[in-house]
């Protein structure tokens, strides 16, 4: 599977089949996970086999079920708040749609994992982002409703295609609640992103949309 058919194939992905994640895949995963943290500075984890991370109510009110593998992302934040969240959120997509290119499924979760025992596997000195579910899903989710290129831009003109690529692919991208708080333009010649509105979690949103826009176009934006 290529990356731009993880981009269109991935979608939140809640219940999971009781079936253990393949041992290359596991390798594979982790490899590309140590290189996403030698990149970033950040300290992602995999948690295999273990239940307790989704063994909470909120869980079960959010309809996760059989949730057995997950995706930790934590580091030492530093000064930037910020930008610690636009990390987590960049490099976390970056391994949410190379484990869609393998075969499994995701879904970013902020509120309903049980954050307790999550905390517990946290070393002392790093904060916990958040965690994403993964597995091989009862389904392959599907499409939601989403804004329009024109919603989410602001420069003025006609697009060029591989702007409108990175565009309609961030467009892809999950956001907390599907809230799609990001907007994009061109800044001295160089594309660049921001936020736009007020909502919970939109800095991890925009490295989320940023991720998508990048591998799409195959240009790099610019944070505002
Ligand atoms: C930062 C972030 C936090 C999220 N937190 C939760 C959550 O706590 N619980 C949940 O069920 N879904 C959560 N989601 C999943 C979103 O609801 C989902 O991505 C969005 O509705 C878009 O759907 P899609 O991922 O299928 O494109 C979160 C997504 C993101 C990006």
């Amino acid at each position: 599977m290529t990356i731009m058919e993880a981009i269109e194939n991935r979608h939140s992905v809640r219940a999971y089949k009781d079936i253990p994640i393949d041992m290359d895949v596991r390798e594979q995963l982790d490899r590309f996970t140590e290189e996403c943290n030698a990149e970033s500075g950040l300290h992602i984890t995999i948690q295999y086999d273990d239940p307790d991370g989704f063994d909470s109510r909120l869980a079960s009110y959010g309809n996760f079920r059989n949730v057995k593998n997950y995706i930790v992302l934590a580091g030492v934040p530093g000064r930037d708040k910020n930008d610690f969240r636009f990390r987590c959120g960049y490099y976390g997509e970056k391994i949410v749609l190379f484990a869609q290119q393998l075969g499994l499924n995701t879904c970013w979760t902020a509120l309903t994992f049980n954050k307790k025992k999550v905390k517990e596997i946290v070393p002392p000195g790093e904060t916990l982002c958040m965690v994403i579910a993964l597995g091989y899903g009862e389904t392959n989710g599907s499409v939601r409703k989403s804004k329009s290129a024109e919603d989410v831009v602001i420069s003025k003109g006609t697009m060029p295609d591989w702007f409108r690529d990175g565009v309609e692919a961030a467009l892809k991208a999950p956001t907390a609640v599907n809230q799609q708080k990001f907007a994009f333009g061109m800044k001295d010649g160089d594309p660049a992103i921001r936020i736009k509105g007020m909502g919970m979690h939109t800095r991890v949103d925009l490295g989320i949309a940023a991720y998508h826009f990048e591998a799409a176009s195959g240009k790099k934006v610019t944070v505002l």
